[in-house]
């Protein structure tokens, strides 16, 4: 996984390269390196870690002042991080950039180069030793293209540079998502607007199996057998403060307490003045005639999918299956009658989600999109979609797309019934002000941070019904950016096992906010308790006990967008104290697209 961007026009390309890479760093930021061409030839630079550590390394380069260049911020599928891993690849000519995966590169290599030795674990090489072949015999560069596209098996979105064409840039994309930005005096190449955004809003889509070769002044797409193809451009505004941190620390912190803001912008995009929900006719007509919906999400959209999967059952009565978007591509159940899916995803991007999608539009289901960007894959290819409008989210672990989630599934699900569908508003907007009065107490979430979880190793969120799923997501805050393994119980199924675990001091966090559970739950308190189990419960109901954190919910099936925000500050402040790199956590991405 990722992130690519491109220059070729009439300014250097080298600091405009590394400023895209830093935006990009949401796709992976283990490696990352650029080739810089100029007329003296095409000069490569790596680096570990963060593409800003390439900046020294071009303070002291000749080709500083190339015109045309590509580079990636890289998370590793294949070999380790470090240098020689880090693209750009390069054979003869040919220098490469790559994201995705490459499935039948051992084939390849077999195949084409038996006697060779690769110099990297990567499965990338192959492609620029592949380049430089088929351009034996002077074979065109474009006839290679062709050729290469023909033979690799896989996803790969591509950025090529050619020694012997130091004023072009190839680009190449299959199942990865590839786009043009096109300036005055300058066109330019990325994985996302946003490594482009700071100099143009105009873009072209490149499709699966075509090509692109662009210049400072033109460019052209062609599709996989040399036919060229015209394609419309888009434009895409981008709010500037979305993009920085402001006042903040952390992009983290900012996108928390950007939550009641998110749900009260929800409400104004899909409720009309007298708080009825407002939503695509076509969209409630298919899940009204449903029998059964499929959602279908991974990590934090897996989590806010269970909520909507609570609401869909108890608002509606509807039928609901949520899975795990990588377990269901490769492993699907028997499908009812007519059911409609239900695609969660922040990115629009995540590929085990895309997998999914491509099935079962094959098989004729219908599919709605739940995401918060426009310019995506999922947004595209689902027959219809909602848009959460959290604003761009930065920071590796979603916060306010989990809340803004949350609020469109309310939303959606009382719009299939019309006695919620004029209380669902006035409920939201209560639970944005709930959400409001929570941030305020970060403080209080600070000193529990630190008195519950310094020097912890393990953790436990407990809770019920629609608070247990709440837990999960809570569980995944603490495990992705403070490092400290944490699960998310059932309350109830602790004492058939996992029980096992508390110990002497265990922080167990105890979410109560229902009250057809709360006795039950106060047992389950004690339960762990008596095991010597460090309860905190975070509950609706007021209470003076030092072990309670009361909250506010307005309507307790909202619960969820409440009880969440003190989750998510331990979290952060917990990374914060155990000065963890809190908006990018080891090991992860932003937006995950290979499966
Ligand atoms: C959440 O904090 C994580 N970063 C991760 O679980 C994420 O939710 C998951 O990868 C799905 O991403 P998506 O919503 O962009 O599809």
């Amino acid at each position: 996984m990722c992130g690519i961007v491109g220059y070729v026009g009439d300014k250097e390309a080298a600091p405009i390269l590394v400023a895209g890479l830093c935006n990009l760093q949401y796709r992976g930021y283990d490696s990352a390196g650029v080739a810089l061409c100029s007329a003296d030839g095409v000069r490569t630079l790596k680096c570990v870690g963060s593409p800003e550590n390439l900046i020294p390394k071009l303070a002291s380069c000749a080709v500083c002042s190339a015109l045309c260049g590509v580079g990636t911020t890289r998370w590793a599928t294949h070999g380790k991080p470090d240098v020689v891993n880090a693209h750009p690849h390069s054979c003869g000519r040919f220098h490469v950039v790559h994201n995705g995966i490459i499935e039948n590169e051992k084939a390849l290599k077999e195949e084409y180069f038996p006697n060779t030795e690769f110099l990297s674990q990567t499965d990338t090489e192959v492609i620029a030793r592949l380049l430089q072949k088929f351009c034996e015999n002077n074979t065109s560069i474009c006839e290679a293209i062709q050729r290469l596209v023909g033979v690799l098996r896989g996803s790969y979105a591509l950025g090529i540079v050619d020694g012997e064409r130091p004023d072009v840039l190839y680009a190449v994309k299959n199942k990865s998502p590839l786009l043009i930005g096109c300036g005055e005096g300058f066109n330019m190449l990325g994985s996302d607007t946003v490594a482009m955004i700071s100099h143009t809003d105009k873009f072209y889509e490149i499709c699966d199996r075509e090509y692109a070769v662009i210049t400072a002044d033109d460019f052209k797409i062609y599709s996989s057998n040399g036919k060229e193809v015209r394609r419309e451009a888009f434009v895409v505004a981008c709010d500037i403060s979305d993009c920085t941190k402001g006042d903040y620390a952390h992009f983290m912190l900012k996108e928390i307490e950007e939550q009641p803001r998110v749900i009260r912008q929800i409400l104004s995009c899909y409720c009309d003045e007298t708080g009825k929900v407002n939503i695509d006719n076509e969209i409630i007509g298919k899940l009204t005639h449903s029998d059964r919906i499929y959602i279908i999400a991974s990590g934090t959209s897996y989590n806010a999918g269970l909520v909507g999967k609570y609401y869909f059952e108890k608002i509606c009565s509807k039928p609901v299956d949520v899975c795990m978007a990588g377990e269901f591509a490769y492993n699907m159940p028997p499908i009812s009658q007519s059911p409609v899916f239900i695609f969660v995803s922040q990115s629009g991007e995540t590929a085990d989600c895309i997998s999914v999608l491509s099935k079962i539009k094959e098989l004729g289901f219908a599919s709605v999109a739940i995401t918060n960007c426009e310019v995506s894959t999922i947004f595209r290819e689902a027959d219809h979609t909602l848009l959460i409008h959290a604003g761009r989210e930065i920071a590796v672990a979603s916060t306010k797309s989990y809340t803004a989630q949350v609020a469109v599934f309310a939303l959606l699900a009382s719009a299939l019934n019309e006695k919620y569908s004029k209380l669902i508003a006035k409920d939201l907007s209560l639970a944005a002000d709930a959400m409001e009065k929570a941030c305020s107490r970060k403080e209080e979430y600070r000193e529990v941070a630190h008195e519950y979880l310094l020097n912890q190793q393990s953790c436990f969120y407990i809770g019920r019904g629609i608070d247990y799923y709440a837990c999960l997501e809570a569980a995944l805050k603490l495990k992705e950016i403070a490092y400290i393994h944490t699960g998310g119980y059932a309350a109830s199924e602790l004492k058939h096992g996992s029980i096992a675990l508390i110990e002497q001091g265990t922080p167990v966090f105890a979410l109560s906010t229902q009250k057809i559970t709360s006795l039950h739950m106060l047992s389950n308190i004690e339960e762990v308790k008596a095991r010597g189990g460090k309860v905190l419960c975070i509950s609706s109901c007021q209470s003076d006990d030092e072990d309670c954190l009361s909250i506010e919910c307005a309507a307790e099936l909202l619960s969820p967008l409440v009880s969440v925000i003190p989750a998510q500050y331990f979290a952060y402040y917990a990374a914060l104290e155990r000065g963890c790199d809190i908006d990018r956590p080891r090991n992860l991405a932003k937006a995950v697209t290979v499966e």
